[in-house]
């Protein structure tokens, strides 16, 4: 070890008190695998040492020695991301700083409808405190458990919710961020109207822990949902799921919170590892696509007038089946919807995609890619779910599931196999026709290490020159979350 990364350890044991400061020397990796692996096991890093900060002052002192020894620092909350976008690097060079113990939530104003939280603090833990007030914090993805705010603002995460509320930019008032030198941004108004300047929190959000640490948040809270309505619609293809949500929006007036989509292959992979979570009453949709709709139950839309339209979708030939959902219905419904990326894990690896594309794009984009892409590559499953009202498909490819692999272990390797050979190929052919049909290449999981170079290939030099002007400026010597998105 290099005596700079001697010194950063013993100046940081002594800020922390050595119980917060775990090191590969005195630890080991397997004490710190947790932190230094990804959530897909896709990156794999070696960190030099984990820190635990429990407040914006010790960050911020981290940072100062960070900044004094040139240590690349990484900024992790629950490492739930899918982009490898918290991931240290393997050669035992760079710290990682755990956001665990900055978990509380400072304070919550009623009136207001904003909160202020420490960005450790977990989404669950978050989504049940503004319960308790009889608010909502709006924002939901299926890792709520262990997924921190700080994560999801770094990553400006979406989820199941954006329809009606916004990803997670939309629901930020403001932000505390320390920065490279260690000096801390106090960004913390509640204001839903500031116009005093240039919007410095939206750069930090989405910004992947790139341009400084996140440590404190203030969010938007709404008030509670009491009583939602939930619908299942089978549809035949992806261009009769998009009609239906176009013909659902305009009955309820834009008022749906949530439209989220499964195609059948992504439904036989939930059905392979967890058959539980596939409820009976969907029946068989072979080759179809499911949707999930979900809006406020109010006087304004009067359940006749959807039954009425669902009824002239189907004489149209546009939906093949819809029902009404009963409170046990839609929990199974949702715990099905949650299950596919779970059980995308347990299967394999897979080119994983996170698109956004103009809803009007969204039909020619599917037939392209399984007409001109698909038919180069070996048998493949399209396991595309995701969130169709927001145009953001998860257009993950995976090996085709063969019987001879039933071990994990074997379809693990196969999959890994499969995935070094046609991984790079598969994801530039489908971000080129992404770009072709206006869309992004990321819309809610980030860039991180996965779409780093195709991000910087697929953006004009302009854009790109932007970004890295942004980053020298912030960070000028390269030691907040090196090798992601820029
Ligand atoms: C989801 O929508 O379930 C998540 O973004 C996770 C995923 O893409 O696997
Ligand atoms: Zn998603």
């Amino acid at each position: 070890m290099n005596s700079d990364l001697a010194l950063f350890l013993k100046s940081s044991e002594e800020i922390l008190g050595g119980e917060n400061v775990l090191s590969i020397r005195n630890q080991g990796l397997s004490n710190i695998l947790k932190f230094s692996v990804d959530w897909r096991k896709k990156f794999f890093g070696k960190p030099l040492a984990v820190c635990f900060p429990n407040s914006s002052s010790q960050v911020s002192e981290l940072v100062k020695l960070a900044d004094k020894f040139n240590v690349p620092l990484i900024a992790q909350g629950g490492n739930t991301g899918l982009s490898g976008g918290a991931t240290p690097s393997n050669d035992i060079s760079q710290v990682v700083i755990s956001m665990s113990r900055m978990n509380s939530i400072r304070s919550i104003d009623i009136v207001n409808k904003s909160l202020t939280v420490e960005s450790g603090c977990s989404l669950r833990k978050l989504q049940d405190f503004a319960k308790n007030s009889s608010l909502l914090f709006p924002l939901d993805i299926s890792s709520r458990e262990d997924a921190t705010i700080g994560g999801i603002l770094a990553t400006n995460a979406g989820g199941l919710s954006v329809l009606r509320y916004g990803s997670a930019r939309d629901l930020c008032f403001g932000l505390e961020v320390v920065l490279s030198d260690g000096k801390i941004w106090n960004g913390l108004k509640s204001l839903k109207k500031d116009n005093s300047g240039y919007s410095l929190k939206n750069l930090f959000i989405g910004s992947e822990g790139t341009l400084g640490i996140i440590t404190a948040a203030s969010m938007c809270l709404y008030s509670e949902v009491l009583d939602r309505e939930t619908y299942f619609v089978i549809t035949r293809d992806i261009t009769a799921t998009v009609a239906v949500y176009n013909e659902l929006q305009k009955i309820v007036n834009d008022n749906l919170t949530a439209f989220e989509f499964m195609s059948s292959d992504a439904i036989d992979l939930v059905m392979r590892y967890f058959p539980n979570r596939v409820p009976n009453f969907i029946g068989n949709i072979k080759s179809k696509i499911i949707s999930i709709v979900e809006l406020p139950r109010t006087n304004l839309y009067k359940d006749e007038c959807l039954t009425e339209r669902f009824e002239q979708l189907i004489s149209s030939g546009i939906v093949f089946k819809w029902g009404f959902c009963k409170n046990k219905q839609a929990t199974k419904l949702w715990a099905l919807r949650e299950a596919i990326t779970y059980a995308s894990a347990e299967n394999g690896q897979q080119v994983k995609n996170d698109l956004s594309l103009p809803r009007s794009s969204i039909s020619d984009f599917v037939t392209s890619v399984r007409k001109s892409i698909l038919p180069k590559y070996p048998r493949v499953s399209l396991i595309n779910f995701g969130h169709i009202g927001d145009g953001n498909l998860h257009f993950n490819v995976s090996p085709f599931f063969n019987e001879a692999f039933q071990k994990k272990e074997d379809r693990w390797k196969a999959h890994e196999v499969f995935l070094k050979k046609y991984e790079e190929k598969i994801r530039k052919d489908i971000n080129d026709l992404v770009v072709d049909f206006s869309g992004s290449v990321s819309a809610e999981h980030g860039i991180g290490q996965l779409r780093r170079e195709e991000n910087i290939r697929l953006k004009s030099d302009v854009e790109i020159n932007l970004m890295r002007g942004i980053k020298q400026y912030f960070d000028p010597k390269g030691i907040m979350n090196p090798g992601k998105l820029i």
